[in-house]
């Protein structure tokens, strides 16, 4: 096979067969194609796009470029579930803990933050001596032994899709739906569960910025899980405003004990419970979606009776953590400035700036502009506020955590305008706008 060629194809219209695609993907992974081929190529993709038959293929050949898990070795069913990225998205801290109290196996990898968005690893490492790199054997060894583990990715999962994302992010490519699908998907099917829970983020705060595009997304997605026997779901969710109120790692993580103690933000632990209940559903091969509402009932219970805090510490001990920071938040790195940003008249909230929020997180060095760099997990925001709440003049609206008086000048700054009010009373903004089942 020549590479022109099948880039003329893609640059053509053409639909390209299995064999041309995972013979690119294999020839780009080995070295044997330059980046330039694997460029040209990746722009006809981003022109033309793909059907969803060249997707499914595009998504296996990268998800079988590596090691591909298989959980049930060592479990009956285990449960995945991904988000697209957001600000204060701390789901993961809270859902894998109750999905596990739940009685069912939980084994994730995460990604780390990078641009406005914040990622699990970086706040799981708040808490001192969390061991996020695991080798295969410890990552099924510890779903067998605990039902929970949460880790980075090893190298060798999906690594075409390491070197294509490497490369869309340099030739403009990103924003392709195939392109994202396949990249998502080669690394949940690599993970080795058999059931995933999709969260894709629509709003100001989210990769996809329309409730329609996060939809197309989220379809697409669904459709190369279950064409890679994979019982899937995806929830469209709100990003607009930040999840819950901590933005940055170490207050992240105190708000998920909180939520996990059964206290936290009403719209985390609801979001929460509502993602978490998917999960279980999945796991019990229970088809009836009526059976939501009573699973939202019995994980609340495992709230309330501590089982999930419980879970939480066990995965902290499992993976070498101090649970102490856990039993005792106060322990958890703390900022040296903290300082309150007040609302200056009385109205309504009508809008909270995510990415204002979120931006004003990375001045403080709560994430990293480009990837390698530290990130400070002390520092962050606390955003009180939500759109349609009722405010009185000189109330907190947000409190910044700061190591650095310059940094919290610009946060400070950059939060004065991060929310509009309005005198008029504002609806509140659902937390899920459509869920798809597969
Ligand atoms: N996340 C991914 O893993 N890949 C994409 O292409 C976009 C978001």
């Amino acid at each position: 096979m020549r590479a022109v060629d099948v880039i003329a194809s893609k640059r053509d219209g053409h639909e390209l067969t299995p064999e041309e695609i995972r013979w690119f993907v294999e020839a780009y992974t080995s070295g044997e194609l330059p980046d330039y081929q694997a460029a040209a190529w990746l722009m006809a993709v981003y022109l033309k796009g793909m059907t969803r038959r060249e997707t499914v293929d595009l998504t296996l050949a990268m998800a079988y470029s590596g090691d591909v898990l298989d959980l049930s070795q060592v479990v009956d069913y285990a449960v995945d579930k991904h988000s697209s990225g957001g600000v204060g998205d701390k789901t993961t801290l809270v859902v894998l803990p109750l999905v596990a109290a739940a009685g069912v196996t939980v084994a994730k990898m995460s990604g780390r933050g990078l641009g406005f968005s914040g990622g699990t690893l970086d706040k799981l490492e708040s808490i001192a001596g969390y061991n996020v790199n695991l080798t295969t054997a410890q990552f099924y060894e510890q779903a067998r032994r605990y039902g929970i583990v949460l880790c980075g990715q090893s190298a060798n999962l999906a690594p075409a899709d390491g070197k294509i994302y490497a490369l869309r992010d340099v030739t403009a490519t990103v924003s392709s739906l195939p392109l994202i699908a396949s990249s998502i998907m080669s690394k949940k099917i690599a993970a080795g569960a058999k059931g995933i829970v999709l969260d894709v983020k629509t709003g100001a705060g989210a990769f996809m910025p329309t409730v329609e595009e996060a939809r197309a997304l989220a379809r697409l997605m669904v459709d190369i899980g279950r064409d890679a026997g994979r019982d899937m779901v995806a929830l469209i969710s709100d990003m607009n405003q930040p999840l819950g109120c901590a933005v940055g790692n170490a207050l992240e993580v105190r708000e998920a004990i909180e939520t996990l103690r059964g206290g936290g933000p009403h719209d985390l632990r609801e979001h929460c419970l509502t993602v978490a209940a998917h999960m279980v559903r999945l796991a019990r091969r229970i088809d009836d979606e009526e059976a939501l509402p009573a699973l939202k009932a019995e994980l609340a219970g495992r709230l309330a009776d501590g089982a999930a805090l419980q879970k939480f510490r066990t995965l902290v001990m499992a993976q070498g953590g101090d649970v102490r920071m856990v039993d005792d938040p106060d322990r958890l790195p703390r900022a040296r400035l903290i300082e309150t940003v007040p609302v200056a008249a009385d109205g309504y909230v009508a809008h909270v700036n995510a990415l204002d929020v979120a931006y004003a997180a990375l001045e403080l060095g709560a994430g990293r502009e480009k990837k390698g760099d530290p990130v400070d997990h002390a520092v962050g925001v606390i955003a009180y506020l939500k759109v349609g709440d009722a405010v009185t003049r000189g109330q907190a609206a947000f409190t910044i955590h700061a190591n650095d008086e310059a940094r919290l000048a610009a946060a400070r700054r950059r939060l004065e305008h991060a929310i509009a009010f309005s005198t008029e009373p504002q609806s509140p903004l659902p937390l899920f706008y459509d869920t798809l089942y597969g």
